[in-house]
């Protein structure tokens, strides 16, 4: 089956039963057993993974997502968690040992950051950051302990591009499981499993979800054992997505691809138009020909997301605010893929380890979403004006 037809055809109720398109909300916490016996072994073996047998451990809803984002990916099977970073701390935590090391890019999501050194530290896990420029070098970052090899492409805020199938052949030349966070492409775009990645998360918040509307992560496997380690740490941490969220992605699955294309094409056309501005001094987009990680996108990703950076020649925050806080479509905020475009400004530089960020002092992000790309770039011409005043 294609991927576009897996979209709409997986995770919905029975098809030819007389009822509903999709399938109903299961709201639970109690799931009731048939019988005592039932009731009793409701736990055992498979059937905690398998069955709907409690509302924490997942719904019918969860069990149906979790189906369709797992052929998506390519992947063995799917755990759906609460939110997009818990889909991080549960995949990360799940792997590793007091005594275990952890590689994380140095452009690695900053709440992901900060659970790796303030919480994983706390458990005797070290984590030490490499360079996201490194592919097969990556070996030499690695320790004895190392564990796992943390993976996310392109960064996030700076938009590094990552070799991963180089990195996952280092690390599994090593005995090191690898994880991505591949919220940026999402399963359309690149399904990291097929890349030799082990553990593939995605903040379904964004692009799946793609309204705006609600938080939930997935956490794809590779193999049987590393899904049922991630879906025991999931329930021994009382991880859980809403039966309502596990809903409202499945429909917001449904238009992923559609979606994608068209904010891509917009973005394509809004970056191009940016990169031509004086104000601009660059923009950070792995689809655009003068990006460093371009080589890299174009050989292992089948197209980009409608979000990137934008750096500017002022310095003068004060001009900025006055271009952004005039702009009428982009509107501000931080959660990305949803329908709307937005823009959101990071002071920098961010916390780095290894590769210091020299842009400062400041960054913008840009969402570009199903509005008409002309309209976008009417607003922003505005803002430019605006920020020249
Ligand atoms: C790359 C990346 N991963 C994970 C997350 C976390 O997702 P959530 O907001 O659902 O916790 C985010 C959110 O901004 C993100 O940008």
């Amino acid at each position: 089956m294609k991927q576009d037809t897996k979209l709409i055809a997986l995770g919905r109720a029975p098809v030819r039963a007389q009822g509903p398109v999709n399938l109903p909300v299961h709201r639970a916490s109690t799931i009731l057993s048939e019988h005592l016996h039932g009731y009793l072994h409701r736990f055992d073996g498979d059937n905690r993974y398998d069955n709907v047998t409690y509302g924490a451990t997942g719904t019918q809803n969860a069990r149906a997502l979790a189906e369709a984002v797992a052929a998506i990916e390519g992947g063995h099977r799917t755990v759906v968690t609460g939110s997009g970073l818990s889909a991080v701390t549960m995949a990360i935590s799940a792997v590793v040992s007091a005594g275990d090391h952890v590689l994380v890019p140095d452009s690695v999501y900053g709440p992901a950051r900060r659970f790796c050194v303030g919480v994983l530290g706390r458990y005797g896990v070290r984590t030490s950051f490499y360079d996201p420029g490194m592919g097969a070098d990556v070996a030499r970052a690695m320790r004895d302990d190392t564990r796992l090899v943390y993976t996310e492409a392109p960064g996030s805020l700076t938009f590094e591009m990552q070799d991963v199938p180089a990195i996952a052949r280092a690390a599994h030349e090593r005995g090191a499981l690898v994880a991505m966070d591949n919220t940026w492409a999402t399963p359309i775009y690149f399904r990291p499993i097929e890349h030799g990645v082990d553990i593939s998360i995605q903040a379904g918040t964004k692009y799946l979800a793609g309204h705006s509307d609600l938080v939930i992560g997935m956490i794809t496997t590779a193999t049987d054992a590393l899904f049922r380690a991630i879906a025991d740490q999931a329930h021994a941490f009382g991880d859980a997505a809403s039966p309502d969220d596990c809903f409202l992605a499945l429909r917001g699955m449904r238009s992923l691809s559609v979606r994608l294309e068209r904010q891509s094409a917009s973005a394509l056309k809004v970056v191009r138009w940016l990169e031509a501005r004086p104000e601009v001094k660059r923009v950070l987009y792995p689809a655009l020909e003068s990006d460093p990680g371009h080589a890299l996108w174009k050989r292992d990703f089948a197209g980009a997301a409608s979000l990137f950076g934008l750096a500017l020649h002022t310095t003068d925050e004060a001009a900025v605010a006055r271009m952004v806080d005039g702009l009428d479509l982009f509107r501000i905020g931080s959660s990305w893929g949803g329908y709307e475009s937005l823009i959101a400004c990071n002071r920098m530089p961010i916390a780095r380890d290894v590769v210091p960020w020299t842009e400062t002092p400041f960054l913008l992000r840009v969402h570009i979403g199903l509005e008409d790309p002309d309209d976008l770039i009417t607003d922003l011409e505005e803002g430019f004006a605006r920020l020249g005043a």
